[in-house]
C-alpha cells in the first residue's frame, strides 16, 4: 500500500506518518514546505502547492490519498482551504488514477467553518472515488502545545450537554491517526469515522 498525505506536514499528518510507519505502511507528503523532523526513512516529501496541480511532480503510484489542509482560525480562508483545495485534491486523484480519498472533515466549531468542511464533504461525496470521511473535534498532543490549553474547559462544558463542546469533543491526536491507519489497513466498508468510534 503507498500513501499520499496532502498537507502531510503539519500536526495531523506527522501522527499518521508514525502510525503509517509504525505499521510498514509506505507514505509520501505533499506540502509547500518540508518538515525537518519527518525523515526520509519515514516519508518521502513532496514539494508542491496543491493550488498548482500543473508544478506537482507525482513519480511514484499511489492507492490512497489524505486530505490534511485546512484552516479554523482564518475565516478568511474557509472556503479556499477547507473547501477549494478539496478540489484540487480530486482533480490531483483523477490525473493520477488515485482512487480513493480520505478527508479531514470535522464534527464541530464555529458555523461558517463548519459549512466550509461540509461543502468539502459534499465534493468528496460527488467525486466517484472511494472515500473515508474523518469527523474529529479538537486534537490535542505534544507536536502542538496551545492544542492543551482548551481540552479542560471544552470537557467540562460537555459535561453539562452543552452541543457546541459535545461537538468538539477532544481527542488525542495520536488516537485519531491510530483509528485511521487501522481503518485503512483493515480496509473498513465504513465511510465515515465519527468521534465516538476515536475514543
Ligand atoms: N487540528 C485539529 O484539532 C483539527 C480538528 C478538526 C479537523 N482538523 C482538520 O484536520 C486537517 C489537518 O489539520 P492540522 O491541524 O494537521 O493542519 P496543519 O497543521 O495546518 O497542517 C496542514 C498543512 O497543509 C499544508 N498546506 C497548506 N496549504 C497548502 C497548499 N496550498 N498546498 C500544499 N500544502 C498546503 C501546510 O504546510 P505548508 O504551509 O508547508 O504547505 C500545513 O502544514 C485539516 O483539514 C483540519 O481542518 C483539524
Amino acid at each position: 500500500m503507498n500513501i499520499l498525505l496532502i498537507g502531510g506536514n503539519g500536526f495531523v499528518g506527522q501522527a499518521l506518518i508514525k502510525k503509517f510507519t509504525e505499521n510498514k505502511v509506505k507514505v509520501s507528503y505533499l506540502s509547500r514546505s518540508q518538515n525537518r523532523s519527518i525523515t526520509s526513512e519515514e516519508a518521502n516529501w513532496i514539494q508542491g502547492d496543491i493550488f498548482n496541480l500543473d508544478n506537482i511532480m507525482i513519480k511514484e503510484s499511489y492507492d490512497i490519498t489524505i486530505h490534511l489542509i485546512g484552516t479554523i482560525k482564518n475565516k478568511n480562508l474557509y472556503s479556499k482551504l477547507n473547501t477549494e483545495s478539496v478540489a484540487q485534491t480530486i482533480k490531483l486523484c483523477q490525473k493520477h488514477n488515485i482512487n480513493k480519498l480520505v478527508y479531514f472533515s470535522a464534527n464541530g466549531g464555529f458555523k461558517q467553518y463548519l459549512e466550509s468542511k461540509l461543502n468539502g464533504e459534499r465534493l468528496v461525496k460527488d467525486s466517484k472515488l472511494d472515500y473515508l470521511i474523518v469527523r474529529p473535534g479538537l486534537m490535542y498532543g505534544k507536536d502542538r502545545l496551545t492544542s492543551y490549553f482548551n481540552i479542560l474547559p471544552i470537557k467540562f462544558f460537555s459535561k453539562f450537554g452543552i452541543t457546541f463542546f459535545k461537538n468538539v469533543y477532544p481527542l488525542s491526536v495520536e488516537k485519531v491517526a491510530d483509528t485511521v491507519v487501522k481503518s485503512i489497513i483493515d480496509n473498513k466498508d465504513s465511510t465515515i469515522i465519527h468521534i465516538k468510534d476515536m475514543k
